[in-house]
């Protein structure tokens, strides 16, 4: 299967014999979701975008930003992350063979995202402050230095990302509405951009978590938090394109809190077989605390996988059971 820069040239800013860094990103799975369609009252489908090669939907904006920053001759890539930009940046940067840096807030990233990083071989520098204040140092960085920034401050990121809308409209050209979490804001926007060139306008649904919610406050927060750390962000760069889009698209946009993105993390585990990062699950949240406004169908971006974040699916899961070396035991421990 070839990457989505392949396929979808003709929609990119890229000619074919660009130099093209690919890993077999995009054509994820849409399935529909019997429980979560149920309790919500409407056509619930799941765009799984954690089946992404490195496990996010990252890897569609990274394929064009690495792409674009070999044919531009640079040699290195820079990024602040919550986790998934970097893992998706140190991956693409060693399938390019050129360097590549990632911030990252202090104790606030999920194993699997740490894992994937150090083992591209990134250079993973764990900065004392929180994402916006990496993502401020870095863009002051990158003025005076020939490292391309690869954040979604990048216009080649949203390029990539629009393709998942092409995608879904393939897969459910009736869609009627897109319910996804809202961090930096960058795949919110990247989603209208890819809507609007193909002229049909879903209604945009975004969520934010409870702690972490500056679009729904109407102003940056100093302090974020939530356990979905990905989205931990208090001053989204893309602020402006995701009003513009939530505004275009009647859409809206409301928070959900930590207890309810756990219980949607847990159901689509436990009833839908499907195992996403708490973030990805503030977009099924959303549609069960607020409900889906009358729409009939709904895709939910399942943003990233549950592989990356192992500590808090062992902390929300269920217990191991201890079992000597001995049938009997098995047979109640099993069955009991
Ligand atoms: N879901 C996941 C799993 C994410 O990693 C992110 C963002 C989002 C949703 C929100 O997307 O920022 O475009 O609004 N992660 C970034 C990172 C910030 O550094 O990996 P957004």
């Amino acid at each position: 299967m070839s990457g989505l820069i392949e396929r979808y040239i003709d929609r990119l800013p890229f000619e074919i014999g660009d130099p093209i860094i690919s890993l077999g990103e995009g054509t994820t799975p849409l399935i529909y979701a019997c429980e979560i369609s149920e309790r919500v009252g409407a056509r619930v489908w799941l765009k799984l975008e954690g089946l992404n090669p490195t496990g996010s939907f990252k890897d569609r904006g990274m394929t064009c930003a690495v792409s674009a920053a070999v044919r531009d001759g640079s040699e290195a890539v820079i990024c602040a992350s919550t986790g998934n930009t970097a893992a998706s940046a140190a991956a693409y940067a060693a399938r390019a063979r050129i360097t590549c840096a990632v911030i990252v807030p202090e104790g606030r990233i999920a194993q699997g995202k740490l894992a994937q990083s150090l083992i591209h071989g990134a250079r993973v520098i764990e900065l004392d402050g929180n994402f916006d204040d990496a993502l401020r140092l870095v863009r002051e960085l990158c003025e005076s230095s020939p490292i391309a920034l690869v954040n979604s401050v990048n216009p080649f990121r949203l390029e990539g990302q629009k393709t998942a809308a092409f995608e879904v409209h393939e897969q459910l050209p009736e869609l009627a509405a897109l319910s996804i979490p809202v961090g930096n804001a960058g795949n919110i926007s990247a989603w209208w951009k890819g809507f609007s060139e193909l002229g049909v306008k879903p209604r945009l649904f975004g969520f934010q978590a409870e702690g972490a919610a500056p679009l729904v406050l109407g102003h940056t927060v100093e302090n974020p938090e939530t356990i979905a750390t990905a989205i931990r962000i208090g001053n989204p760069a893309r602020r402006d394109e995701a009003l513009v889009a939530l505004d275009e698209s009647n859409g809206l946009i409301r928070t959900v809190s930590d207890d309810q993105i756990l219980e949607a993390y847990r159901l689509l585990a436990k009833t839908e077989g499907v195992f996403c990062e708490p973030a990805s699950a503030a977009s099924v949240a959303g549609l069960l605390v607020h409900g889906a406004d009358g729409v009939e169908d709904v895709v939910c971006v399942l943003t990233g996988n549950g592989l990356k974040d192992p500590d808090t699916a062992l902390a929300q899961g269920g217990e191991m059971v201890k079992c000597a070396d001995d049938l009997a035991a098995l047979e109640q421990a099993v069955l009991s």
